[in-house]
């Protein structure tokens, strides 16, 4: 499958009176035409500034060191800010962490989700409006037509949360970016989210790099996951691979602090913290914190090691003089059940 968006070794600093926060570290990742990328990673790793470069909306004391972002063959960090106006909302869009804050209160649903169509000049007046009456509707807001009077106090938080998706999609974008949609949501309703999100992707099209610190919900939407932790991917693969055969032991800790594993119950957090980003250690970043260190771990960078043509890990474990250590029981049951091990 072709390649929609294409980010290569990204690397971005912050500028603070504490010094230089290291948030992006070496970046780089795909994704394919259709299908569902899930960056998934606790809070802090670099999941939202990851996809605000890619809007172009990074805070003015981010410093971009080094790395591309291509899309249709340019580089989106070289592009002028006029040219990513035009991009941004319509080619390329974006659903905000805690959207209920993105509507204007003061203006009807209706002008609200054709508002992008206008500002891009893709249609008249009179198109837009029955472009943001099809996309109400797609999203399943019930007599969508009446209801474009409406004020966003009107709505549900749920219909909130699907008048905001459908501002994002208006425009038909090749590329929906979601940071983590659902985080503010019931559980019920996120569910509800992000098979609308399936559905929408089928409908028009699109390519989701969906944003999530939970994995539990990743399994039902994503074709691939990239782990991040500290500023970089660290493991990535098909969800499958990535789920049942994971090899970085971050990624152990994450699967196992998962509550809709079997084996929850006995749901374990990750011990410690992650490393500040001003100072980050030299090794593996995740070495103080990882039971399955070795020495190599705080003295280099481990590399990517192929797993498959699919799937890669940046863990010492995996190379070949590396000793054999058996992952936490509640992964082995994971792998197991799945005819992995
Ligand atoms: N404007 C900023 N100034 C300084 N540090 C920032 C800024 N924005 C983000 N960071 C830092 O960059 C790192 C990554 O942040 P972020 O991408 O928001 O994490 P995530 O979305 O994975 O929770 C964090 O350490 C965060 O504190
Ligand atoms: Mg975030």
């Amino acid at each position: 499958m072709a390649n929609i968006l294409e980010v290569n070794h990204l690397s971005i600093d912050f500028k603070t009176y504490a010094g230089d926060v290291h948030a992006i570290r070496d970046v780089s990742f795909n994704l394919k035409k259709g299908e569902t990328l899930a960056i998934v990673g606790e809070s802090g790793s670099g999941k939202s500034v990851t996809v605000r470069s890619v809007m172009g909306l990074l805070a003015s004391n981010a410093h971009v060191k080094a790395g591309t972002v291509i899309y249709h063959g340019d580089d989106l960090l070289k592009k002028p800010e006029r040219e990513m106006d035009a991009i941004r909302g319509s080619d390329i869009s974006m659903i905000f962490q805690d959207p209920m804050t993105s509507l204007d209160p003061t203006m009807t649903i209706g002008k609200q989700v054709a508002e992008p169509l206008l500002v891009h000049k893709t249609m008249n007046k009179e198109d837009a409006m029955k472009r943001a009456q099809t996309v109400l509707e797609l999203v399943g807001i019930p007599n969508a037509k009446e209801r474009m009077k409406d004020y966003p106090h009107q709505f549900s938080g749920g219909q909130r949360q699907r008048i905001v998706i459908a501002i994002a999609i208006v425009d038909y974008p090749q590329i929906l970016i979601a940071d983590e949609p659902t985080t503010a949501l019931d559980v019920t309703v996120q569910a509800q989210i992000i098979d609308l999100m399936k559905e929408l992707q089928r409908k028009i099209e699109t390519s989701i790099i969906f944003i999530t610190h939970d994995l539990g919900v990743v399994a039902g939407i994503a074709d691939r996951v990239a782990v991040m932790y500290a500023g970089k991917i660290i493991e990535y693969g098909l969800v499958d691979e990535v789920f049942y055969e994971p090899k970085h032991p971050y990624t152990w800790g994450l699967l196992n602090s998962m509550p809709t594993l079997e084996t929850a119950g006995k749901l374990e957090a990750i011990p410690g913290t992650p490393p500040d980003l001003l100072d980050p250690p030299k090794g593996d970043a995740f070495a103080p914190r990882n039971p399955y260190a070795l020495q190599i771990d705080v003295e280099e960078e481990p590399p990517f090691f192929e797993v498959s043509k699919t799937h890669f890990a940046a863990t010492w474990l995996l190379h070949p003089d590396a000793p054999a250590v058996e992952p936490p029981a509640a992964i082995q049951a994971l792998m197991k059940k799945h005819n992995v091990l």
